[in-house]
């Protein structure tokens, strides 16, 4: 052993640790860069146009917390009572029905909860959207700032195949905002809507 290796020795070691602990301070950094970076982009996104795939349908943003409870009812009303399936199909996209208006493709609606609320209870004025909400265009519900005394024929929605309370509507728009909108069909939300494995669901099986 000589001098050089004397002196280098320790040295050495205390480079090699030295080198450990700047490595861990490295990676440790790194991370929190990653992360405020990460972060940083996602701030960004906000302001900007975010990514196709991550894009939130404004129903989804705007929609208040929703229990299942209150979607099972709405996939009954949906399918049995208030029959939206009858025009806009079991999967939401739009159903062609003869000598009727083709109905708009739920899963690509740009409306917030509210807006949905008030579409699925007033309907559309002088279109084929009908009116869900028993006594809407009342005075103890006018739409649109009208009730039925003020509008002419014309002006009336669809006639609906069938109408519910306030809460059977909250309980259709949670359905539809929880299984339709800005949404791909699922294996799962098949097989609950036809209440078993029906061969409309194959093709949604996963691999
Ligand atoms: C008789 C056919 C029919 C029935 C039944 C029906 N709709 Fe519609 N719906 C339409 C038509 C047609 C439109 C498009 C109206 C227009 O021209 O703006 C529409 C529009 C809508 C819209 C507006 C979407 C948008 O982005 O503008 C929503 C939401 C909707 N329907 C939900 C429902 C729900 C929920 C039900 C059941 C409670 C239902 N509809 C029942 C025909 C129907």
């Amino acid at each position: 052993m000589n001098n050089r290796e004397l002196s280098e020795g320790p040295a050495g070691k205390r480079r090699g640790l030295l080198f450990g602990l700047s490595a861990a301070a490295a990676l440790a950094a790194a991370a929190l860069l990653t992360a405020t970076h990460s972060q940083a982009i996602q701030f960004a996104q906000a302001d900007e146009e975010p990514a196709e795939e991550e894009e939130l349908a404004p129903a989804e943003e705007t929609a208040p917390p929703r229990d299942a409870e209150s979607i099972a009812r709405g996939l009954t009303l949906y399918r049995d009572s208030l029959r939206c399936v009858m025009c806009h199909a079991w999967d939401g996209h739009v159903a062609r029905v003869e000598g009727e208006p083709l109905a708009a493709d739920l899963t690509r609606t740009q409306l917030t909860y509210d807006q949905l609320i008030e579409v699925v209870a007033c309907g559309r004025p002088a279109t084929g959207m009908p009116n869900h909400l028993r006594g809407s265009y009342t005075d103890a519900h006018p739409c649109y700032g009208l009730v039925f005394a003020d509008m002419t024929n014309d002006m009336y929605p669809r006639r609906a195949l069938g109408q519910t309370n306030e809460q059977g509507i909250t309980d259709v728009v949670n359905y539809i905002v929880d299984v339709y909108v800005g949404k791909e069909m699922t294996f799962d939300n098949c097989v609950l809507y036809y209440q078993r494995e029906a061969p409309q669901c194959e093709r949604f099986r996963p691999q």
